[in-house]
């Protein structure tokens, strides 16, 4: 279904997107990896059987810009990098807050920038919002929520100003994925934590964010959406 249609995916080194490219790879497509750790890349890239890799931080303008050049076609751009710098106003410098606003909102307009000469009419754009957006709640996460409810904004203001690429977010509860590697020791008992307070009693398998992104990709009738998959964590 994606024979031949090359996929950027800006964070697919681990979690969410390195499960998009799996599956993507298994519909046919042609890969690009983007990260800011080569080793990550590369060992990516070889459980793939192989993918073209690029690093970069997706904040620095020059290195994203340089992960296009080359190519001669884009068909879907997909952007999951992200950390989770969460930090509370008081105790934190406004500079490191903001990081989550280059990251989400300045990162992928380079991305999308540097990849709309390559478009194909056939492409898509994935951005990766969150369930901040809705339940900003949790301990220092103001301006990581307003960047997720930005990503929302912006997917849909491009999806008429972009046309007829379709632009579309996935926004992922509580995942089990390498993000929460940051706690150290305690993720596990965090995400356990999580895990019982959520409707289906259990976080999120980066395969099940994966399969979303895959399905914004392949169905060409879905644009501007925001797709939760969350285990009704926004309900609770
Ligand atoms: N897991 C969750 O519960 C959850 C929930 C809601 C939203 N999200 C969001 O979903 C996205 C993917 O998260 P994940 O759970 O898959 O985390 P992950 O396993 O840590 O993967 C993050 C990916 O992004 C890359 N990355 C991080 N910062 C980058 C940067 N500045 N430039 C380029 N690449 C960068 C990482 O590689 P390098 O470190 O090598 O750069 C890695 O490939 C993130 O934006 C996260 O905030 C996750």
């Amino acid at each position: 279904m994606l024979d031949s249609q090359h996929v950027v995916i800006f964070g697919g080194s681990s979690g969410i997107g390195l499960a998009a490219a799996v599956q993507a790879r298994s519909l046919g497509a042609e890969l690009t990896l983007v990260g800011r750790n080569r080793a990550k890349l590369n060992q990516a890239a070889d459980s793939l059987g192989g993918a073209r890799v690029v690093v970069a931080d997706i904040t620095d303008r020059a290195e994203v810009e340089a992960v296009f050049a080359g190519l001669e076609r884009v068909d879907h751009l997909v952007v999951t990098a992200g950390t989770f710098n969460a930090g509370r106003v008081a105790d934190c410098d406004p500079d490191v807050l903001l990081h989550a606003l280059d990251e989400r909102i300045a990162g992928p307009l380079y991305a999308i920038k540097a990849a709309l000469p390559l478009f194909s009419n056939r492409g898509s754009i994935i951005l990766t919002g969150g369930q901040l957006s809705d339940r900003p709640t949790g301990n220092g996460v103001a301006v990581i929520s307003a960047a997720v409810r930005g990503v929302e904004a912006l997917a849909g203001a491009l999806a008429q100003e972009l046309k007829p690429i379709r632009v579309n977010v996935v926004a992922p509860g509580f995942t089990d994925t390498p993000l929460f590697d940051v706690l150290g020791e305690t993720s596990k008992a965090f995400l356990q934590q999580v895990a019982e307070s959520l409707p289906v009693g259990r976080v999120g398998q980066a395969e099940e964010i994966g399969a979303a992104i895959l399905f914004m990709m392949t169905n060409t009738y879905i644009n501007g959406e925001v797709l939760h998959i969350d285990g009704g964590g926004r309900l609770i």
